[in-house]
């Protein structure tokens, strides 16, 4: 991972989630395998390609406050990080993006067609592995997958005449990724036969970590580097998919119409950025106007709320793992 490393904590626990992880690893490779030629090539391209493995680790870490050796936390693991994967190739697809994971987007090697169901692909193998863990947990994963889509299709449509535009995006994060970030910890608590009070702490702390992850996402897209994130920077205001930054901006061209120089460069965005060079122009001017610390400061606060549940936890290495874990999302640059 970008920026929390085992090296944050305690020794004996970071021995279990490595090895907890190396096992997750293990069974995803053996998830993406297909006899069908396509899948073959498509399946395994963007879990080869790298990632973070956020939301496994977080299983892990939440499985550290009950029993962590309990073998059904693999597929817990390789469950939450395959509907992921879905979810990345059909996002790329909405989002026309270029690249991911450091590498051509899928739909640009194969096209939106293979793209789309190569995720469906993935969540079939998904649905598979909660078939392993039980019906509850079927209903668990299958409820954050509607969440998910909801999610995509809220940011999609866009905040209706009377909704407030910035409680509608929190609520599109939240379901677009607090919803499985929560059910990471939700089911490593579960598996792992933690108290009833930390799932609930799970379910909770990930939600706002969820947020928080993707507020920061928003400011990735315009602050880091392609070789930093393994994205296009600019991806999101190329398409013109609203994110924190642009939607604190266009307040603020409302409320201030003398601030031209603000409203040239919302104009910018609102206008054709196909060129690559504009595009750069566009990313390096919106990079240093304040509304991207402000959506700094927003990830922090949600960041902040998730730290309060955590410290709500039992103290011990556990909690210190996931209070180390949680300022590394918010503080990411990849
Ligand atoms: C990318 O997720 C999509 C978001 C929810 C922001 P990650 O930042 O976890 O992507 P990988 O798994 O490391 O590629
Ligand atoms: C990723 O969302 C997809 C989901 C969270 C379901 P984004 O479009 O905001 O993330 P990136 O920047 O492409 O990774
Ligand atoms: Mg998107
Ligand atoms: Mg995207």
């Amino acid at each position: 991972m970008a920026s929390f490393t085992m090296e944050d904590i305690d020794p004996s626990l970071a021995e279990s989630i490595q090895s907890g992880l190396e096992a997750v690893e293990e069974r995803l490779h053996a998830a993406v395998a297909s006899s069908d030629p396509m899948m073959r090539s498509t399946a395994p391209y963007l879990l080869d390609a790298g990632g973070k493995r956020v939301r496994p680790v977080l299983v892990m870490l939440a499985a550290a406050f009950g029993d962590i050796s309990e073998p059904q936390l693999v597929d817990a693991g390789a469950l939450v990080e395959l509907t992921h994967l879905a979810t990345l190739y059909h996002d790329d697809v909405m989002d026309a993006a270029e690249t991911r994971r450091g590498t051509t987007a899928a739909h640009r090697v194969w096209g939106n067609h293979i793209a789309i169901l190569t995720g469906d692909f993935l969540l079939a193998r998904a649905s598979a592995m909660s078939a392993n863990l039980g019906s509850e947990i079927v209903g668990i994963h299958a409820h954050t997958f509607e969440r998910l889509c909801l999610g995509q299709l809220n940011e999609t449509v866009g905040p209706g005449e009377s909704d407030d535009p910035f409680a509608h995006y929190i609520d599109v994060l939240s379901n677009k990724t607090g919803s499985l970030i929560a059910t990471a910890g939700v089911l490593g608590a579960k598996i792992a036969k933690a108290p009833e009070s930390v799932v609930s702490v799970m379910r909770e702390y990930g939600e706002a970590v969820g947020v928080a992850f993707q507020l920061a996402d928003d400011v990735i897209d315009i602050r880091a580097t392609a070789e930093e994130s393994g994205k296009t920077p600019g991806t999101d205001l190329r398409e013109g998919v609203p994110t924190m930054p642009s939607l604190l901006l266009r307040a603020h061209v409302a409320e201030h119409p003398d601030d031209a120089a603000s409203a040239n460069l919302l104009a910018a965005l609102d206008a054709d950025l196909s060129s690559d060079e504009r595009l750069a122009e566009v990313v390096d001017a919106l990079s240093v106007h304040p509304v991207v610390d402000e959506t700094e400061k927003l990830a922090a606060s949600y960041g902040d709320r998730a730290l309060a549940l955590v410290d709500s936890l039992p103290a011990g290495p556990a909690r210190d793992a996931l209070t180390a874990f949680t300022v590394s999302l918010v503080r990411r640059r990849a």
